[in-house]
């Protein structure tokens, strides 16, 4: 019957393709965010960090040497921070054949061209302020350049843009600064201290192998900070049987690699 049908669509988590559709593709490139549009997938996750220069960056270890060929580009520059490097040195670099030959030359994006390529496919973001400890002021910047590139005007605010950190006061600091933004907290606040983050977080997001059902029912008996229900996304799921299993706990999102995969097994195909 189309009523059981669905209810059942009701209560699919949304899949998000963790660093793009990274199983498939190099994470954080713009091949990650093509192939997650590929293959249907409407949500990306991705993190930003801070160059020499202060130019904002997607990349996900605070150093460049696993995805990229710094290694060998720059001997001797050990250990490769992004921090130590300006962004033209960056994009110099190969961020894609550590993954597979095919993928050489794809560069590490600069958060203007991630953007670019997020809104070209009409995909939603899931951004990731990474390690903000070691770029004071970043979410400024980051806020700046999303309002700059149009995300922060009506349209774009909760719909297509959920902005997430493991810091508690990075997450502060975004609501603080944009009090529309849907804001997340990456990690799992004692269930008492929920109540403090519904006040700037809309989402509480942990790892999969902490979620209960307990936890979920204590984080959905409140609301965000946007008065709406307090969410859980939780990361980082690869198989289709533990996907299945956090969407009959009832999580709101799956944060995962294999997004396609992920997305059928949830929707029972
Ligand atoms: O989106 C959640 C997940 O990305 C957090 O872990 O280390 O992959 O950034 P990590
Ligand atoms: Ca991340």
């Amino acid at each position: 019957p189309i009523a059981t049908a669905e209810a059942s669509a009701a209560r699919q988590p949304t899949t998000v393709a963790h660093r793009g559709a990274s199983a498939y593709t190099p994470e954080n490139t713009l091949a990650a965010v093509d192939e997650a549009h590929k293959r249907g997938i409407t949500w990306v996750e991705n993190d930003v960090q801070r160059t020499k220069d202060g130019r904002l960056v997607v990349m996900h270890d605070t150093t460049l040497n696993r995805t990229t060929d710094a290694e060998q580009v720059y001997p001797g520059r050990s250990p490769w921070k992004i921090s130590d490097f300006t962004l033209a040195q960056i994009q110099r670099l190969d961020a894609g054949s550590w993954f597979a030959p095919e993928y050489r030359g794809q560069r590490v994006p600069t958060l203007k061209q991630y953007l670019a390529a997020v809104d070209r496919n009409k995909q939603n973001l899931m951004l990731e302020i990474k390690a903000p400890e070691l770029y004071p002021g970043i979410e400024k910047e980051i806020l700046a350049e999303l309002r700059k590139e149009g995300w922060l005007s009506a349209g774009h605010l909760a719909r297509r843009l959920i902005v997430q950190s493991f810091s508690t006061s990075s997450v502060k600091a975004v609501h603080r600064q944009a009090p529309g933004l849907k804001t997340a907290f990456l990690g799992m606040p004692k269930t008492g201290d929920l109540p403090d983050y519904a006040k700037f977080t809309d989402q509480i997001n942990p790892s999969h192998k902490s979620v209960t059902a307990d936890y979920l029912a204590a984080v959905h008996r409140l609301k965000g900070a946007h008065d709406r229900k307090l969410e859980l996304f939780t990361w980082t799921v690869n198989d289709g049987p533990t996907a299945v299993r956090l969407a009959k706990l009832g999580v709101d999102g799956i944060i995962t690699n294999t997004p396609d995969v992920v997305r059928d097994a949830v929707a029972g195909k």
